[in-house]
Order: C-alpha cells, then sequence, then structure tokens
C-alpha cells in the first residue's frame, strides 16, 4: 500500500492525529487560530527554509497541516503530536536528538536541521478525508 488514508472528521483545533505514511511517521495537525496567526505573523525572508503556512497547506484547507514527522537533520521523530501539545519554543514541533524547534507550521526556527519538516503528496479526497501519497 503506498497511501494512507486519514478520517479527520474528529479532528479539532488544537489536536494532532500521529500516522504512518511509507513506514515512516506523519503528523496531521488542525491548527488553532492561534497558531495560524503566529505562522503568519513571521518574516518570511528570514527563515532558515522560506515558506508559508499557505504555501505548506492546501488551499481552503490551511488550518490542516501534514508534515514528515521526521527530522531534516538525521532523521530522530520530533516531539509535539503524540504527546497532544505542541513543544518547543516555536510552539510546533522539537527534536530532542540535538535540540531542532520547528514553528507552528512545523518550519525549522532553531538548532542543526537544514529545512523545514517535509510536506509529504496529499490531497483531500471528501472534506474530512486526507489520502497521503
Ligand atoms: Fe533532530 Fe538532530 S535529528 S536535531
Amino acid at each position: 500500500e503506498s497511501t494512507t488514508e486519514l478520517d479527520i472528521s474528529t479532528l479539532e483545533a488544537g489536536q494532532s492525529i500521529k500516522a504512518v505514511f511509507r513506514k515512516q511517521p506523519v503528523f496531521v495537525r488542525h491548527l488553532t487560530q492561534r497558531e495560524i496567526d503566529e505562522a503568519n505573523a513571521v518574516n518570511v525572508s528570514s527563515l532558515r527554509d522560506p515558506a508559508t503556512l499557505q504555501e505548506r497547506t492546501l488551499e481552503g484547507h490551511e488550518n490542516i497541516l501534514v508534515v514528515m514527522g521526521v527530522c531534516t537533520h538525521l532523521g530522530c521523530v520530533p516531539l509535539g503530536a503524540a504527546e497532544g501539545e505542541p513543544k518547543g519554543e516555536f510552539d510546533g514541533y522539537f527534536c530532542p536528538c540535538h535540540g531542532s524547534s520547528y514553528d507552528t507550521a512545523a518550519r525549522i526556527r532553531k538548532g542543526p536541521a537544514p529545512l523545514n519538516l517535509e510536506v509529504p503528496p496529499y490531497e483531500f479526497s471528501t472534506d474530512t478525508t486526507i489520502v497521503i501519497g
């Protein structure tokens, strides 16, 4: 099976799902308005791996963030999805291996990781169903 289908109908703002895509962890978060505002308040040109939240989500579903749960430094699984609350000083994900912090759009903000958490290919097959891959 090369795709992963996820029902997000019960995923409320402020909640995350940790799933598996091609044997790797994938995080799906229903962002809160505060998290969206925080992501949009950042000066994108100041980022190590510049991208807007809009560019990292799908049109009409900008409050759903889908990223691989694989740190872009050396591949550890960051904290912040399974724990039920954001982690790290930028309110997104935190990699405990060497201290990389990602923001609410899962963009790298601090630590050794070179790139944002990767957004995998995905689409909505219904308003509440995501197909990854
Ligand atoms: Fe995540 Fe090194 S593997 S900071």
